[in-house]
């Protein structure tokens, strides 16, 4: 069994990432900005935020973080979004979900200028990923595609099991897994999926993007399958310094012995999704998607 170091991968693309900035500045370029807008106060949100920012100021882009509280109107926000549309020194923004229950996540997300949606979340980048074309890639399933590629995983004609279909998970990467490029055949489950274990138990490569802790057990894992997880369940803790602690949604220690290949959490896919994001946001700074 071999542990996917997501925190080591990611690394290693900040580096790559950093040099390119450094050298975008050398030759007079401009810094690539990166916005984000948070809603509320939300403990998971506030320290995925604050790690967006410190990701930012790692590899040497600029960063604006722009706050409302939970009673912001929709109207409000929208008003921001278009405000970041037009802002010429902006090349990419977020605006972190979840949002208040008033507020329609959809049309907030529709909103943004797709040009400058490095979440990938807007319906045009997701229908041009779809086909094939140039687009922003959600950040998680870009960063588990580039895990994969970088750790040489096989793919070509590998049965691919991804439960959870999700709009920012499961769903973009069952089409990437079965695009040329990876080459597996995908089969998407999730809360209706019949035969649940079995179907696991086909999996060459088997992702978990339920966000249930510990659902896949040993007995759902082929001998010598790749397991993905990309649970992060939050949960409290008297032995971390935050009093939380991450789970993921796998049972790590059933499961393990049984991989060929398995991602930990933490240290596996959220340190790639970090970093997708300032891959995107690179991409958005240097026009290279649209
Ligand atoms: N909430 C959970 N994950 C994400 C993400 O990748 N982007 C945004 N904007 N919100 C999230």
């Amino acid at each position: 069994m071999e542990l996917i170091d997501g925190k080591k991968v990611a690394a290693e693309m900040k580096q790559e990432i950093a040099a390119k900035v450094a050298k975008l500045k050398e030759q007079g370029g401009k810094t690539p900005h990166l916005a984000a807008v948070l809603v509320g106060h939300d403990g998971g949100s506030e320290t995925y935020v604050a790690y967006k920012i410190k990701d930012c100021e790692a590899v040497g882009f600029k960063s604006s973080l722009v706050r409302f509280e939970d009673d912001v109107t929709e109207e409000e926000l929208l008003a921001k979004v278009d405000e970041l549309n037009n802002d010429d020194d902006i090349d990419g923004f977020i605006v972190q979900l979840p949002l208040p229950a008033h507020i329609n996540d959809q049309k907030v997300i529709e909103a943004i200028n797709p040009k400058k949606d490095v979440d990938g979340f807007h319906p045009e980048n997701l229908g041009r990923m779809v086909i094939g074309m140039p687009a922003f890639v959600s950040a998680t399933p870009f960063g588990i595609v580039e895990l994969l590629n970088r750790y040489n995983v096989e793919t070509s004609g590998k049965n691919c099991v991804i439960v959870g279909r999700s709009n920012i998970v499961g769903r973009p990467l069952s089409i990437l897994m079965s695009q040329k490029a990876n080459n597996c055949t995908v089969t998407v489950a999730h809360s209706r999926t019949k035969n649940l274990e079995e179907l696991c138990r086909s999996a060459d490569i088997l992702v978990a993007a339920i966000g249930s802790p510990e659902f896949v057990k040993g007995n759902m894992v082929k001998e010598g399958a790749v397991v993905v997880d990309v649970g992060t369940t939050r949960v409290k803790s008297d032995k971390t310094k935050s009093g939380w602690k991450l789970k993921g949604d796998v049972l790590f220690d059933e499961v393990a012995p049984r991989c060929s290949f398995i991602t930990p959490v933490p240290g596996g896919v959220g340190p790639m999704t970090r970093v997708s994001l300032l891959h995107n946001t690179l991409l958005a700074a240097t026009n290279q998607i649209y």
